[in-house]
């Protein structure tokens, strides 16, 4: 079966979810683009959007319709191309109502599992929950005759164990897109131990027809991604705990959280990213790779006593941060949860005392200013330079942070993750917007 006989009967698992509804997007453009060449007109094409909740689906298909308008929007030359043989369609508002046409008229909403049943191609976005994705993937692969292949979205279960737990047989890969998968170019690519390679050939020109950045990453639990990302986590909730006689909690949260964005020249600090990804999902994620590590317990109490208290953070549906481990104010930190009291104290009642003793800085780069800057290299050594000379209780968290970074990422090479350095730093950069790889030599 060809890459294109293959997209005419595709499933997507957990479409109305963060991530399916992103994939549904990318595959039903790619499966629409497809359908449109003079070659396959009149071929059937069909996308299942499988989820639990007709309301959720209903949601979705307004998010595939508002995106399909963006996207025809900007492929307008392309399209007039591809409409080229249809004398109706002049102007642009009809050529891009043709096209929102073409991509939702392949789109098939349903609760009902069973439409999987005669799929050739499977992406699962469901909950991160092994047992429920097995029982799901081999509850199709018995019923379908076509023997579908399974493309994963997994971030911490070992391939390997879905393929085994399922009987798959190798028919299925690690495909690991970056949340949103609309919006972020980067896919880690995770074979299982058996996959078979028609299957990886498949993953590849998928990935390249997406125009997505590939990194190949090998099959343990986390990847690299959430491999670097969990354990720089856990560097943060250990110096918050470090700094319990010099700092309350939430001063403490606040300066490790300063340290992480500012110092270390991130989009992001580590507790705004983990209310970002959601408190509940980054401890899940520690739970579900926790049993396949060796050597190391992926447990963060931090984590577990905020959740104890509801504090979950995550997203509402229209991609607004909610409150977690941080209360927001138009998307900006202006709060921190405090375990004892159960209130959020204001960043201004504590940040001239943190800021002091963190003690004097050199000046750091803005991330915004950096990041798609020409002299980026010079310009970051410069800071380092000056961070490396400058003492204080800030300088020298910046660096144990920035060399603790580093050495998971030389970790996740050692303990065979990742194939080599770019690799680590390629995922940083594409996938977590870092200006900076982890591994560097700006500290040496
Ligand atoms: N959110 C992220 O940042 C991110 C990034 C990369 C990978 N992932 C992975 O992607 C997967 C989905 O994560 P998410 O954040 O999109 O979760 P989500 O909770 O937003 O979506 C999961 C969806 O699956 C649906 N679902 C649950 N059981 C189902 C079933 N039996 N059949 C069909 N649909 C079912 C839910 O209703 C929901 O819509 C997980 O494996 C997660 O680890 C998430």
């Amino acid at each position: 079966m060809s890459y294109e006989e293959r997209l005419q009967h595709v499933s997507v698992l957990g479409a109305a979810g963060k991530m399916g509804s992103g994939i549904l997007l990318l595959t039903a453009v790619e499966m629409a683009d497809l359908s449109l060449k003079p070659e396959n007109r009149g071929k059937a094409y069909v996308l299942n959007a499988i989820d639990v909740s007709d309301e959720a689906l209903a949601g979705v298909m307004k998010y595939l319709k508002a995106q399909v308008l963006k996207l025809a929007e900007k492929k307008m030359v392309g399209l007039r191309k591809v409409y080229a043989h249809r004398a109706d369609l002049i102007d642009n508002d009809e050529i891009i109502d043709q096209y929102i046409f073409d991509v939702i008229s392949l789109v098939r909403t349903t609760t009902r599992l069973e439409s999987a049943y005669d799929s050739f191609m499977i992406f699962e976005a469901i909950k991160e929950d092994p047992e429920m994705k097995i029982g799901i993937f081999s509850k199709i692969s018995l019923n379908n005759p076509h023997k579908p292949w399974f493309f994963t979205n997994t971030s911490s279960i070992p391939i390997t164990k879905l393929d085994e737990g399922a009987g798959l047989n190798g028919r299925i890969i690690g495909f690991h897109f970056y949340n949103p998968p609309a919006v972020q170019k980067l896919v880690e690519i995770i074979k299982a131990e058996h996959t078979l390679s028609e299957v990886e050939a498949f993953a590849q020109q998928y990935a390249k027809n997406l125009r997505k950045v590939v990194v190949p990453s090998h099959d343990k639990a986390g990847f690299i991604g959430n491999g670097h990302f969990m354990r720089d986590i856990l560097h943060a909730a250990a110096e918050v705990d470090k700094l319990s006689n010099e700092f309350s909690f939430v001063e403490a949260v606040y300066a490790l959280n300063k340290i992480s964005q500012d110092y270390l020249v991130r989009p992001m600090g580590i507790f705004q990213l983990v209310d970002y990804v959601g408190v509940d999902v980054c401890s899940f994620i520690m739970s579900v790779m926790n049993p396949y590590l060796e050597n190391e317990d992926l447990h963060c109490h931090l984590l577990d006593n905020l959740l104890e208290q509801g504090i979950k953070g995550g997203q509402y549906s229209d991609g607004s941060q909610k409150d977690g481990i941080l209360k927001y104010e138009k998307g900006r930190p202006v709060a921190i949860y405090d375990p004892g009291t159960k209130t959020y104290v204001s960043i201004g009642d504590f940040q001239s005392k943190v800021d002091g003793k963190l003690g004097s800085m050199p000046v750091p780069p803005t991330w915004k200013n950096v990041v798609g800057s020409k002299s980026k290299d010079e310009i970051l050594q410069v800071y380092f330079n000056g961070l490396k000379q400058t003492s204080g209780l800030g300088a020298e968290l910046a660096r144990t942070y920035a060399n603790r970074s580093c050495a998971i990422g030389q970790q996740l090479i050692s303990s065979g993750v990742a194939m080599n350095e770019n690799d680590v730093n390629t995922v940083l950069l594409t996938g977590f917007f870092h200006a900076y790889g982890p591994i560097n030599d700006y500290l040496k």
